[in-house]
């Protein structure tokens, strides 16, 4: 047996705890693939020195940078924390990566880099405008990322939901369980992306890349398909709660202005999937079956009592 090519091959991820790193740890790799997390403790994206060691401590086949700072309102007025762990740390991964010899980079943006200011999808190669500090953040790691080595795949993803960590689902869930009517913003249009459908797309894509040097590189994005607004994941979520016998609200519909944030929102964060789908074959399936998983994870019934 030839032992070189039986080898593992191995994907750093960073922001292991998060949703995305989550389900990416759950994947079930193709034999021969394995991805590791390291704790924040041993790789720190606010510290460029840290994320130097992690990638010069194996030779990593991909890199998966799903680690971010996502508290987008306190990012106002958080803005070096923001953009150290937005700007810098991709900015840091991309400079080790080239220094290990060109390894691929697949990383994760967000749709907060549009102003969502018009109605139809977003394509890769829109203008950006951010609206805010986390999305300037955000399109900072893009350019740092981008322009470091050819070898990079940057996946814009939006309104990421799983069955862990803290996300709109889980809120909706949460409140209902308490009140009996939520009010919740009708006019931010997009859809939803199940953080676990987003890690199989970012661990096919990072494992091509891996694979071969002519992989396709730049601007992605994956989302799932289907336009909604936040009252309509409402909507659907309590919908489908109450069928699991779970919590159950009336949703009235609000509008942005009657709940102000500190970060302003983009009103349309419908992203086009086109190109993944075409460069990668990767065809999102619709939110709504997407949810109705997640769902069933949170609400699945207690097993049967043992003795
Ligand atoms: N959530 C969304 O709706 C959404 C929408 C668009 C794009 N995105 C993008 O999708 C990606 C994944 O998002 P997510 O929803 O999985 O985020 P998340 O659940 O908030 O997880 C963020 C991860 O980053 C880690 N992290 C933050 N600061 C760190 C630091 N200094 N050192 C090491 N790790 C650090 C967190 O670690 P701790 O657990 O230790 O804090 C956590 O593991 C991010 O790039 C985000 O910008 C998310």
């Amino acid at each position: 047996m030839d032992g070189a090519s039986t080898a593992t091959r191995e994907i750093l991820v960073t922001g292991g705890s998060g949703q995305v790193g989550t389900e990416l740890q759950r994947l079930a790799m193709p034999p021969g693939w394995r991805i590791v997390a390291p704790p924040r403790g041993e790789l720190d994206l606010a510290d460029p020195r840290s994320i130097a060691a992690a990638v010069r401590a194996r030779p990593w086949a991909a890199i998966i940078n799903a680690g971010a700072y996502t508290a987008v309102d306190q990012a106002e007025s958080d803005v070096v924390a923001a953009w150290q762990v937005n700007a810098m740390a991709p900015a840091a991964l991309a400079a080790a990566a080239t220094e290990a010899g060109g390894i691929p980079i697949v990383h994760v943006s967000t749709d907060y880099v549009f102003p969502g200011d018009r109605a139809v999808a977003w394509e890769v190669d829109d203008p950006v405008a951010p609206l805010g500090v986390y999305g300037a953040s955000k399109l900072a790691g893009e350019l740092a990322i981008g322009t470091a080595q050819p070898r990079h795949a940057i996946v814009r993803t939006a309104w990421v939901v799983s069955a862990h960590g803290r996300n709109f689902v889980k809120t909706m869930l949460r409140l209902a369980a308490d009140r009996d009517v939520l009010r919740v913003v009708a006019d931010q249009h997009g859809s939803l992306t199940a953080a676990a459908d987003l890690a199989a797309a970012l661990a096919a894509v990072a494992i091509r890349m891996a694979q071969d040097d002519g992989a396709p590189a730049g601007i992605f994005h994956f989302a799932n398909q289907g336009p909604t607004t936040w009252h309509g994941v409402a909507e659907a979520v309590l919908k489908e709660s109450a069928a699991r016998g779970g919590p159950s609200a009336q949703v009235l519909p609000i509008s942005s202005a009657e709940y102000p944030t500190p970060a302003r929102r983009p009103a349309n964060s419908l992203l086009s999937t086109a190109r993944i789908t075409r460069d990668y074959g990767i065809a999102p399936r619709p939110w709504q079956i997407a949810l109705n998983e997640i769902l069933d994870e949170l609400l699945a019934a207690p097993g049967p009592a043992t003795a």
